[in-house]
């Protein structure tokens, strides 16, 4: 039996949401749009529908205590997040190699600046979540950008060009897995590869597992640290909640580390910067989403899977414009190239005409140019006005 229901509408506006709020600012800068404010928002990655309850009411049990003073992350809650990933992705992650962070972007950033120098190559696989290359390129370090193969509208790793780059002296790889903005699930046989090159040519491999969770019927996603000959390699996964559970203003998420060199050298780091782990709201949300919001998740995948299935159907029946459903993720990425237009265009028409902000693809890298990316995790009636005002774009 259905518990949840996504179809209820929430009033974001007003609510220092970035994707609600912020980004009427910023079209405007950026696009010259003199009105933004009937614009539909279906860029930034979170999702338009209320979390589950055990975790609002686990932050308000919290909240009933009236005093916040220093705390730590329990063993329960480590607990609750290797049971998680035991049992939905087959993976037995030991807690004493889980270490904490505020987001998986600063955790990138960590992780860049611990093993790297300025000016070491950094090789990602585009187009990709961009901060992939804006953290490398903050940081002095040199991104190598190595387009993945578009083979019947799904991305695919093009391993002898990876392999050059990797022989040419690069220090680091980032993986995003299942990837984003292309929706895949990474196989076993793409993953072993992948390892296999890493240890070859030494190359610290960071797969950022954030998008783990979603991922449709027929997929399942494999967690890099659990394939063959992963603990040969120098391997830090990043995972967290906050995509899975629509928590992302809540700031947490966690680095898997099994070797104890780059752990020791992690801590170094954290005690350079004296950062300390999830702050007390945070652990209780991840403990109650782990240990109590499974169908929650099963619920809201399946209601995501059938907004995809809308969208691609309607989408596909416009001149100009592919789209196939992604195996993760409740993001799609539109192949608008048959339309001849340029970006530029298709974002004012899209901004001016059709009120409605997607997220352009070269903000992923060149490689993402003739491509958008489009948010489809909110309520049905939503996404029927966003296919509307899509087709009204287009007009
Ligand atoms: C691949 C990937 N990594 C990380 C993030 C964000 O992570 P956090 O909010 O934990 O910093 C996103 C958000 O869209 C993402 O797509």
């Amino acid at each position: 039996m259905l518990v949840f229901n996504f179809d209820e509408q929430f009033n974001r506006k007003n609510t220092n949401s970035l994707k609600w709020d912020l980004f009427k600012e910023r079209v405007k800068a950026k696009y010259n749009v003199e009105d933004a404010s009937e614009i539909l928002p279906m860029w930034v990655a979170d999702m338009d529908f209320a979390i589950p309850q055990v975790i609002t009411d686990a932050i308000k049990e919290r909240l009933d205590h009236p005093i916040f003073g220093y705390s730590y992350v329990s063993d329960a809650c480590k607990e609750a997040i290797q049971s998680w990933f035991e049992r939905r992705h087959n993976w037995t992650i030991d807690p004493n190699t889980i270490m904490f962070h505020q987001g998986v972007v600063p955790a990138l950033a960590t992780i860049i600046e611990t093993f790297t120098e300025p000016g070491d190559k950094i090789c990602i696989s585009t187009p990709v979540y961009p901060p992939f290359f804006s953290i490398p390129k903050a940081q002095n370090r040199e991104v190598i950008e190595c387009d993945l193969e578009l083979i019947n509208n799904s991305f695919e790793i093009d391993f002898s060009k990876l392999e050059e780059q990797f022989r040419l002296g690069v220090k680091m790889y980032i993986l995003c897995s299942p990837h984003n903005p292309g929706g895949v699930v990474w196989s076993r046989e793409d993953l072993e590869k992948l390892v296999q090159l890493c240890i070859q040519y030494d190359v610290l491999l960071i797969s950022d597992e954030i998008h783990a969770d979603i991922v449709f019927d027929g997929y399942k996603h494999i967690p890099t640290l659990t394939v063959k000959d992963a603990e040969k390699a120098k391997i830090i996964t990043c995972i967290a909640p906050t995509k899975t559970f629509n928590i992302a203003g809540i700031h947490a998420a966690m680095m898997v580390v099994p070797n104890v060199e780059l752990r020791n050298k992690l801590n170094l780091n954290k005690a350079a910067h004296g950062r300390d782990d999830l702050n007390i709201l945070a652990s209780a949300a991840v403990k109650a989403a782990y240990e109590e919001g499974e169908q929650w998740v099963d619920e809201m995948i399946a209601y995501v899977s059938n907004n995809m299935d809308y969208v691609v159907e309607q989408l596909n029946q416009l001149e100009g414009i592919r789209v196939t459903k992604p195996q993760s993720t409740y993001l799609i990425w539109i192949d608008y190239r048959g339309t001849g237009l340029s970006e530029e265009e298709m974002m004012l028409r899209l901004l001016e005409k059709g009120k409605l902000a997607v997220e352009p693809g070269t903000k992923y890298s060149e490689a993402g140019r003739g491509f958008l990316r489009m948010n489809v995790a909110c309520p049905l009636a939503t996404v029927k006005d966003g296919v509307e005002r899509f087709k009204k774009a287009l007009s």
